[in-house]
């Protein structure tokens, strides 16, 4: 999956005969599932159609500050709307606008609006290219906090070879993608998941476990490593499958098992995430043969689990510790109490007041219960949202602590 995946992009092309090649661009773009806009100069669509742009982005280009009936183009909501505005080609009359913070067209007015990081691609001839009042605007763009895509070399529209060409469509989506893959919320983090229910043996074919389907934590490791995480998910016995091969699964079986799991990987951690629904207690003895039903009764005696969240709580340093709670009663009440009692930097509480909640569901209402923090609320989601709430809260945290 692409990092550029619902990410905004805003694609101004201005008029350069490298325009014919920016429908390739929205392709590359869209092909790797980013929300593409186009807005164009008025002469570049003398080199480049707004109803090939627009059938290929999905959306109207607009090249005016306003429509058909006085209506305004607004360029502060195009310029605040995207994640990133890529220029390209970028004429040598653009470049000096930016330069100046000379407005004379919808592309330049949106350009001065815009909060996100800037791209540009220039394209231009070699002798205009190099010359020294190009160069000085790139060099003021770039103080200016923009990102300049330099020309390629070739064979350029005027029959001479050299620098100038604007880079090649893929090789610019690719400028962008690893820009995002770069600035990830989660990028470098070492994250490590538990899942799902953990099973205590009885005999060689029974055991003691619960509901727990590990989606919660299946999710949270697959959207840890979309956000630039490199994941390491322990995972108890569970049907669900995981298909991105970057994340380092270890499927275990037992509570004891899960705790050396997770032991042996806690040093190189910065987050451990314990969505696993640990079992409490184990049967003391393991019978190393199926029990015969030879009474009309028996029992079981039990003992109980080491506490895995409170024990990484006692040796955590500067890790940022997770845990979930489930709770029927005074719930915010218990969750603190557990954030405390086990040391960890946030409790994620499921209530099962609300409904929608826990075990099994495709959704789940949480709350996030920290140290410093009032309690956040959120409305019923899918566990993949959840999940990325989640993620992002603690990436705010660690940025926060850093
Ligand atoms: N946990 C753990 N090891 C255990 C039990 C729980 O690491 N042996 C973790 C869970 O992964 C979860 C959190 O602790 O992150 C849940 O805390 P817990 O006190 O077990 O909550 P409940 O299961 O709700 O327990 P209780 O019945 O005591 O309320």
């Amino acid at each position: 999956m692409s990092v550029l995946k619902n990410k905004k992009i805003l694609l101004a092309v201005t008029a350069g005969i490298a325009a014919y090649k920016t429908p390739l661009l929205v392709r590359e773009l869209v092909k790797k599932n980013a929300d593409v806009r186009v807005i164009i100069t008025p002469e570049a669509l003398e080199f480049v159609t707004p109803l090939t742009l627009s059938t290929l982005s999905g959306k109207p280009v607009e090249w005016e500050f306003t429509k058909e009936k006085g209506q305004w183009n607004n360029h502060v909501e195009m310029g605040l709307w995207a994640d990133l505005m890529i220029i390209a080609p970028l004429t040598a009359r653009t470049l000096s606008a930016m330069a100046d913070g000379y407005c004379d067209n919808l592309v330049m007015a949106t350009y001065l609006s815009a909060k996100c990081p800037v791209f540009v691609a220039p394209a231009m001839d070699l002798d205009m290219y190099q010359h020294p009042s190009t160069q000085n605007n790139l060099q003021k763009l770039i103080e200016n906090g923009n990102h300049v895509i330099p020309a390629a070399s070739g064979e350029l529209a005027s029959g001479l070879i050299g620098q100038g060409r604007m880079e090649e469509p893929e090789n610019i989506a690719q400028f962008i993608e690893e820009f995002f893959q770069k600035n990830q919320p989660l990028q470098g983090k070492k994250i490590l998941v538990s899942a799902g229910p953990t099973y205590e043996p009885i005999d060689p074919v029974r055991f003691i476990g619960n509901h727990s389907s590990g989606k919660m934590g299946f999710e949270i490791a697959k959207k840890a490593e979309e956000m630039g995480a490199e994941v390491t998910l322990v995972a108890g016995p569970t049907s669900l499958s995981i298909d991105n091969q970057k994340i380092t699964r270890i499927d275990v079986v037992s509570a004891l098992e899960m705790k050396d799991a997770i032991d042996e990987k806690f040093d190189q951690q910065d987050v451990i995430i314990m969505a696993a629904a640990v079992a409490d207690y184990r049967p003391k003895e393991v019978f190393d043969k199926k029990i015969k039903k030879k009474t009309d009764e028996m029992s079981i005696e039990l003992v109980k689990n080491p506490d895995i969240l409170k024990y990484l709580g006692t040796k955590k340093s500067d890790k940022f510790l997770v845990g979930f709670a489930l709770e029927t009663n005074n719930a915010l009440e218990h969750a603190k109490g557990k954030l405390l009692s086990k040391n960890a930097d946030m409790i994620v509480l499921n209530s099962l007041e609300d409904e929608g909640a826990g075990f099994g569901k495709e959704t789940n209402k949480v709350t996030f219960v920290t140290r410093d923090q009032p309690a956040q609320s959120f409305p019923l989601k899918s566990k993949a949202e959840v999940a990325e709430d989640i993620l992002n809260f603690i990436a705010q945290n660690l940025k926060k602590n850093a």
